[in-house]
This record gives structure tokens, sequence and C-alpha cells, in this order.
């Protein structure tokens, strides 16, 4: 699904990430580590071609060769990933269910289809309620949540998720893994971008990538270690169930 090879990328004379190489299958969950600005979202606009690969000895994503790829070609590229951006990158006058119904809507499926599905995601997210609200009226826990909604709403090959649970509540971090790990086992693969050492507990067969100014760090790499809300969750939430969008398993 994701194979990279000594990729590297600079802007202008600094090194954003040097000689990283990963391999991901599908199905398989990645959490991509380190602290703040050691290369995590430089890595994750590589894979979905937001920035030019410049220098690497191979790069090939859901099926397309990132050295070798033309313009027209990257917004195919951009139809099998999900991604659940930093900043969110929702609009912000339009309402809950336009900003998730977009992402179907430009792959041409039916209304009813669109209705469905939509309903469902919002359903799991508890974002039901304010399916007509516009998102600029939503705290930033539930723009996060429209935006992980828009990136799992089109079932996609892959996902990419940078810092997904930054805004979120105890509750609800444990909520959006569960619906992250839930796609992970319907075939997914994810890579998820994270300072927290704690949500690495959740997924335990999951990769480790851990980057450190932009390299790679070996097993005496220490990771950040910040308590968060997903520790107090687990003690305080008890089993919950939420339910994946159509699609079933692939
Ligand atoms: N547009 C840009 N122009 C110049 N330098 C940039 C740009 N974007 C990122 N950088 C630099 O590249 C390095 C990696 O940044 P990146 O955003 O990938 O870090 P990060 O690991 O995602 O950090 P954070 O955890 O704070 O989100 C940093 O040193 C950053 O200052
Ligand atoms: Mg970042």
């Amino acid at each position: 699904m994701v194979e990279l090879e000594r990729v590297s990328f600079n802007f202008g004379s600094s090194w954003a990430l040097q000689d990283v190489s990963l391999a991901l299958g599908k199905g398989e969950f990645l959490f991509l580590t380190g602290p703040s600005g050691a290369g995590k979202t430089t890595l994750l606009k590589l894979l979905y071609a937001a920035l030019p690969l410049r220098r690497g000895t191979r790069a090939n994503v859901c099926g397309f060769d990132l050295k070798r790829i033309r313009r027209g070609r990257v917004p195919l590229l951009r139809r099998e990933i999900g991604v659940v951006f930093q900043d969110f990158k929702i609009l912000p006058r339009r309402t809950v269910f336009a900003n998730v119904a977009m992402a179907l809507e430009v792959r041409g499926m039916a209304r009813h289809v669109i209705e469905r599905r939509v309903r469902a995601v919002l359903r799991v997210l508890r974002l039901e309620n304010k399916a007509y609200e516009p998102c600029v009226r939503l705290s930033g826990g539930e723009q996060q949540r429209v935006a992980i909604a828009r990136s799992v709403v089109v079932n996609p090959k892959l996902i990419l998720a940078d810092e997904p649970t930054g805004n979120l509540d105890a509750g609800l971090s444990r909520r959006l893994m569960d619906v992250f790990k839930q796609f992970h086992v319907y075939g997914t693969s994810i890579i998820m971008a994270t300072h927290s050492a704690e949500l690495l507990d959740t997924v335990p067969e999951a990769k480790v990538l851990h980057l450190q100014d932009g390299r790679m760090c070996t097993d005496d790499c220490q990771v950040e270690s910040q308590p968060g809300p997903l520790s107090r969750s687990l003690d305080e939430e008890g089993p919950d169930a939420p339910g994946v969008p159509s699609g079933g398993r692939r």
C-alpha cells in the first residue's frame, strides 16, 4: 500500500526529512511519532502528493509511483486516500453534512447513497445533532470530528491522520480510535501522526516510525510521553460499539 525507500525532502536549505523508509501493507496500522518539527506532517504531505517528491529511491502509494506521477493523476491518487489534516481544512460556512457529503459528491455517488453514508458516519462520531450547523459555529473538537468524518466516509484504501485526537476529550478520543481500528480491521491501511505515547498502546499490533529532526530513530530513541485524555478515557468509559460506514469487508 505504501512503500518508501530513502526518501528525503528539503524546504530551501533545511532538511525536513532525510532517508526515510517505510513499508505498510493492506490493513496495517502505523503510528508516526516524534517531537514538534520532526517531519511528521511533511511525510504525510509527500504521501498524498501535496509536496513534490524530489529525492528517494522508491516511493509507491496505493499503486502510484510518486517519483513519476503526473499532475493530472494526483486526483486519482487522492481518491484512494482519506486525509485528516492537522488544521482540519473544512469549509467553515458550509454545514457539517455538506462538508462530509462533498467527499462523496466529487466521486459522483447517488444522492440516496450519500445521505445514508453521511448519516452513518455522523452518528458514529456523535455529530448527528449538528448535521445542519455551519462548521464555523462548532467547537474545535467538533470541527476535528467533521474532518475525520470526511476522511472515513469514502471508505479509503489508506487513511492519513495528522494528530487526529489533538482537540478531543477523553471519551471522544477513545471513540475515534475505535473508529480507526475498525477501518484497520476491515482492511484499510492507516498512518497516524501523534505526539502521544499513550495512543500507541491502543493499537498494540501497529508499527511505529519515530522521527527526530527528519530522520528515523532507532530503538534507543525516546518517544515523547504526555499525559493525554486517552488513558483517562480507558478507565472511565465502558465498552462502546461504534459502527463502520457501509462498504463491508474488503
Ligand atoms: N512550508 C514550510 N516552509 C519551510 N519550512 C517548513 C515548512 N513546513 C514545515 N517546515 C519545517 O520542516 C520541519 C518539519 O515540519 P513538520 O510540519 O513536518 O513537523 P511535524 O513533525 O509535523 O511537527 P508538529 O508536531 O509541530 O506538527 C520543521 O522544521 C518545519 O519548520
Ligand atoms: Mg505536524
